[in-house]
């Protein structure tokens, strides 16, 4: 497991979208510190206290515990995939500061964390490339960086947390017919936001901190099916309806 090299605090300059890393890193490094945790992640605790930011903003609501709990289910996703393809390929769809690798990774398969470059800038002072292991700095939407993930021949397991829900539903179909004809096979874990969600976002606990919206209403993930003739959706769940084993790797309280 590859730490992140400490450095002194820094403050970070990140566009809008961008900022919203922050939210599910801060999740992580909280849930970290608790005597009995849904997951460890010490890389998470270093880079919060490296970066000069008001994480304080988001102490108190729910949507802490919420980015973990669906944090953990990628995880859950990510590493069934990986049992059944040791030697696979996991691409990191608008990565952030996750720290999956560090989490799941099983010293065979190639990752790549795809992200915006000024995203990538930061992640770069904390994670370093390796042979298994490479950052790729892009928008989803220009399909240049998938020369990389394609080389390996895969399979794939694509991975867009927390992230298509911030974009215009033109440009997540944009995204999904992209994913899809680059990657036929590959199998896509992302996340929607109903209706609800969408329009109550500026008295969300930890939305209503920072300037992103959400801007992909999604009532129904079944509706990717008709999007994309062909594809099949294998799995759909809410918080509280979390697969046996991700619910029985919670902790008791
Ligand atoms: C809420 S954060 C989630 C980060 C990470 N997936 C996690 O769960 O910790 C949203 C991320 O999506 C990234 N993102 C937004 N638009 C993107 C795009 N067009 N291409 C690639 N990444 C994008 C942002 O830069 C940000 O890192």
């Amino acid at each position: 497991m590859a730490a992140p090299q400490r450095k002194p605090a820094r403050s970070v300059r990140l566009g809008a979208i961008q900022e919203t890393l922050l939210i599910p890193l801060y999740g992580r490094a909280v849930e970290s510190r608790k005597p009995e945790a849904m997951l460890r992640d010490q890389a998470a605790e270093q880079m919060v206290a490296a970066i000069d930011y008001d994480f304080a903003r988001f102490d108190g609501g729910p949507s802490l515990i919420g980015t973990v709990l669906r944090t953990h289910l990628f995880d859950h996703w990510v590493r069934a995939f990986l049992t059944e393809h040791p030697d696979g390929t996991v691409v990191e769809i608008g990565t952030g500061l996750n720290t999956r690798y560090e989490r799941v990774d099983n010293g065979r398969a190639h990752w790549f964390e795809l992200d915006l470059p000024d995203v990538i800038e930061l992640r770069r002072t904390f994670f370093a490339d390796t042979s298994r292991r490479r950052m790729l700095a892009a928008s989803v939407l220009d399909g240049g960086w998938t020369a990389a993930p394609l080389a390996t021949g895969g399979p794939y397991f694509l991975a867009a947390e927390a992230v298509l829900a911030y974009l215009p539903e033109k440009d997540v179909r944009h995204a999904i017919d992209l994913l899809a004809e680059r990657f036929p096979e590959a199998l896509l874990a992302l996340d929607t936001t109903g209706p609800g969600m969408v329009e109550t976002q500026d008295s969300h606990d930890a939305l209503s901190k920072v300037q992103a919206r959400l801007r992909w209403n999604c009532p129904d993930p079944r509706l990717l099916e008709d999007w994309r003739p062909g594809s099949r959706l294998l799995a759909s769940h809410t918080f509280t309806t979390l697969p046996t084993q991700v619910h029985d790797r919670l902790p008791a309280e």
